[in-house]
C-alpha cells in the first residue's frame, strides 16, 4: 500500500472518534488524513510520552476538550498549572485556527486540591485509604508497614472507624499504653515503631495533608458529571491543581490510586460501552513507579486492568516510556509520541528503547522521526474500533480551543466560587471515630467499672446498624481542626461517657462496612 492508502485505511473508519491531528506527508500535515482515537477504544488506556516541552500536555489537553465535547468527564492532574487554561476560551489568530477543527471554546471546569488551594478541598478517611496506600504516602519500611497493616485489622476487627489523623495518632498510643494486652493477639509492636510512625504523620501534616485525612470523603459520582453549555452538552473537565504540592509527589500519586481503586470498587461493570465514562490523565507519571513496591506496582497493574471493564480509561503522561512499569505498559493500548531530544549516550539508549516499543513499519523510520518530530507532532499508534493496533503514524497535532496556559489566583476563585461542589465539600465534618470511641473506653476505665467485653464483641453490628449513613452523623458537626478538637477533650469525658452505647450504634453502619478490605487494602464498598 501506498503512503496515502495506508493512513486512509487505518483511520478511514466512521465510528465516533476523537480527532487528534493530520499525518505528516514528507513534513507537511495532509489535510485529508485524520489521525483520530475511536471514543470506544479510550478504555483500553493511553500513553503520551516525549522530552520536556514537545507537547504532551497540549495532547492532553486537545484529548480531553475532544471527550468533553463527547459528554464525556474527565480527571486531569495539572502539575505545573497549565491545563487552568481549559475554563478561558483560547486565543483565535490565524496560526491556531489554522490547526484547529473546532473554533475555540472555554469548558466547563471544577478545581479540586489536595490542600484547598486553588481548588475545592478533596479528602478521603485514613479507613478507606487503607494501609498499603498510607504505607506509600509516609514512606514506610517493611516493618513499620506491617504494624501499619496490623493497627488497621485491629480497627477494623472492633468496627473503629479511622476518619483522619488524630483517629490514627490515638489508636496508636493507645496500644501502646493502655491497649497493650489489647494488642498482644495481634503479635505487638514497640513503641519505637510508633514513634516513627507519629513522627512521619507529623511531618505529612506539616506538608500540608492533615486536611486531605477526614470527612466528607470525595464522592466520585461528582466527578461524573456532563452539563449544558451555550456550545452544547460538555463533560466537565475536572482538574486537580498540584502545583503548590510538586514537592510531594508521594500524596499526589496514592490519592490517584486511591480515587482509581473507589471508581474500580463503586462503578458497575459497563462490558465494551460506545463511549468512556471517564478518562483520567496521569502527569508526571513516573511519581506513581518512582520507589514502589513490587506489590504496590502489581496492584498498579490490576487497578488498570480492572478498571477497563468499569468504563473508565486511564492516560499516563511522561517523559519517556521506560518511566512506566513494563506490565502496565503493555496495557496501553493507545500512544503518542512526542519528539525524543537526545544529547547524551544515555539518550540514545532511550531512543533505541522507544523505537523497539512500536511495530516495525513500512512508511516510518521510527527512531530517526524520533529525533527529527517538531513540537507538536508525535508518532501516533492507537487501537482502531475493532481493537487492531493501527500503523504508526507522522502527526501533527491539532491546536486545543481552550487557552494553553496558566491562570490566575482571580481567576481560580470565580471558577471555585461558582461550584456548585464547593459548598458540599468547603468544610470538614467530625463525627465519631476511633478518637472518640477509645476516649470512651479509657473514660470508663478511668470509674474503675469491672472489666467490660468490648463494643466490637458483644454488639450485633449487622442488625442495629441504621439506614442510612447520612443519620449516622453527629448532628452537632464541629470543624475538625487538631486545636478545636483538642481543645474539647476536657469535656470529652463527659460527652463519651453518655454516648458510648450510642457511638457503637452511630458507627454500626460504617463498621459493618469496614470488614471487608480489597485491592491495595482499600475499604471495599
Ligand atoms: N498541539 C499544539 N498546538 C499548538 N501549540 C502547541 C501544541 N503542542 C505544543 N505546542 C506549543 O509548544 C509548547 C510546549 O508544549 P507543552 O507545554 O505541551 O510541552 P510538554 O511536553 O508538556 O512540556 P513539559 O514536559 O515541560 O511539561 C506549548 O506551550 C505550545 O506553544
Ligand atoms: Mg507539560
Amino acid at each position: 500500500m501506498t503512503f496515502d492508502e495506508t493512513y486512509r485505511a487505518a483511520f478511514g473508519f466512521t465510528d465516533p472518534a476523537l480527532d487528534v491531528g493530520r499525518v505528516l506527508r514528507e513534513g507537511s500535515p495532509a489535510a485529508e488524513l485524520a489521525v483520530k482515537i475511536p471514543l470506544r477504544m479510550m478504555n483500553r488506556h493511553g500513553l503520551i510520552a516525549g522530552s520536556t516541552g514537545t507537547g504532551k500536555t497540549r495532547t492532553l489537553q486537545l484529548i480531553a476538550e475532544d471527550l468533553s465535547r463527547n459528554g464525556v468527564p474527565v480527571f486531569l492532574a495539572d502539575v505545573k498549572g497549565d491545563l487552568a487554561g481549559m475554563c478561558v476560551q483560547g486565543e483565535s489568530n490565524e496560526r491556531l485556527n489554522a490547526r484547529r477543527v473546532h473554533p475555540a471554546e472555554a469548558f466547563p471546569v471544577e478545581f479540586f486540591s489536595l490542600t484547598g488551594n486553588r481548588g475545592i478541598q478533596l479528602r478521603a478517611t485514613v479507613s478507606s485509604f487503607g494501609p498499603v496506600l498510607l504505607g506509600k504516602v509516609l514512606d514506610l519500611t517493611d516493618v513499620q508497614q506491617s504494624v501499619l497493616a496490623m493497627v488497621f485489622k485491629y480497627c477494623d476487627d472492633r468496627r473503629m472507624p479511622l476518619l483522619d489523623f488524630d483517629d490514627l495518632r490515638d489508636v496508636l498510643n493507645y496500644l501502646v499504653t493502655d491497649g497493650k494486652d489489647d494488642l498482644k493477639q495481634y503479635g505487638g509492636m514497640s513503641a519505637a515503631t510508633v514513634g516513627v510512625l507519629v513522627r512521619k504523620m507529623v511531618e505529612l501534616e506539616q506538608q500540608g495533608a492533615a486536611k486531605f485525612f477526614g470527612e466528607p470523603e470525595l464522592d466520585i459520582n461528582d466527578l461524573m458529571r456532563a452539563v449544558p453549555t451555550q456550545n452544547g452538552i460538555r463533560g466537565i473537565v475536572n482538574i486537580l491543581s498540584l502545583a503548590d504540592v510538586q514537592d510531594k509527589p508521594r500524596l499526589y500519586s496514592t490519592f490517584l490510586m486511591w480515587l482509581l481503586g473507589q471508581f474500580y470498587f463503586k462503578m458497575p461493570e459497563a462490558g465494551d460501552p460506545d463511549k468512556p465514562k471517564l478518562v483520567f490523565f496521569f502527569d508526571e507519571a513516573h511519581q506513581l513507579f518512582d520507589d514502589a513496591s513490587s506489590a504496590l506496582v502489581e496492584h498498579i497493574e490490576q487497578v488498570a486492568r480492572l478498571i477497563r471493564s468499569k468504563g473508565i480509561g486511564v492516560f499516563f503522561i511522561t517523559q519517556t516510556p521506560k518511566d512506566v512499569d513494563e506490565d502496565v505498559l503493555a496495557q496501553l493500548g493507545n500512544r503518542v509520541q512526542h519528539a525524543i531530544r537526545a544529547f547524551t549516550p544515555k539518550d540514545a539508549k532511550n531512543i533505541k528503547a522507544t523505537a523497539s516499543t512500536f511495530p516495525p513499519s513500512e512508511h516510518v523510520d521510527v527512531p530517526k522521526s524520533l529525533t527529527s518530530l517538531g513540537i507538536g507532532e508525535a508518532l501516533v499508534s492507537v487501537l482502531d474500533p475493532k481493537g487492531v493496533p493501527t500503523p504508526v503514524a507522522p502527526a501533527q497535532v491539532l491546536a486545543p480551543s481552550s487557552w494553553m496556559s496558566a491562570i490566575d489566583d482571580a481567576q481560580y476563585q470565580r471558577v471555585i466560587s461558582a461550584s456548585t461542589l464547593n459548598a458540599k465539600y468547603s468544610t470538614a465534618i467530625n463525627r465519631e471515630s476511633a478518637h472518640e470511641i477509645l476516649q470512651a473506653k479509657l473514660a470508663k476505665s478511668a470509674e474503675a467499672e469491672p472489666p467490660q467485653p468490648s463494643e466490637g464483641d458483644d454488639f450485633d453490628w449487622r442488625q442495629s446498624a441504621p439506614a442510612a449513613r447520612s443519620t449516622s452523623r453527629r448532628k452537632s458537626t464541629t470543624l475538625s481542626t487538631s486545636g478545636a478538637r483538642r481543645s474539647s477533650r476536657s469535656t470529652a469525658e463527659r460527652v463519651f461517657e453518655s454516648a458510648a452505647r450510642g457511638v457503637a450504634n452511630q458507627v454500626g453502619h460504617e463498621a459493618v462496612r469496614a470488614l471487608k478490605r480489597g485491592l491495595l487494602g482499600m475499604l471495599k464498598f
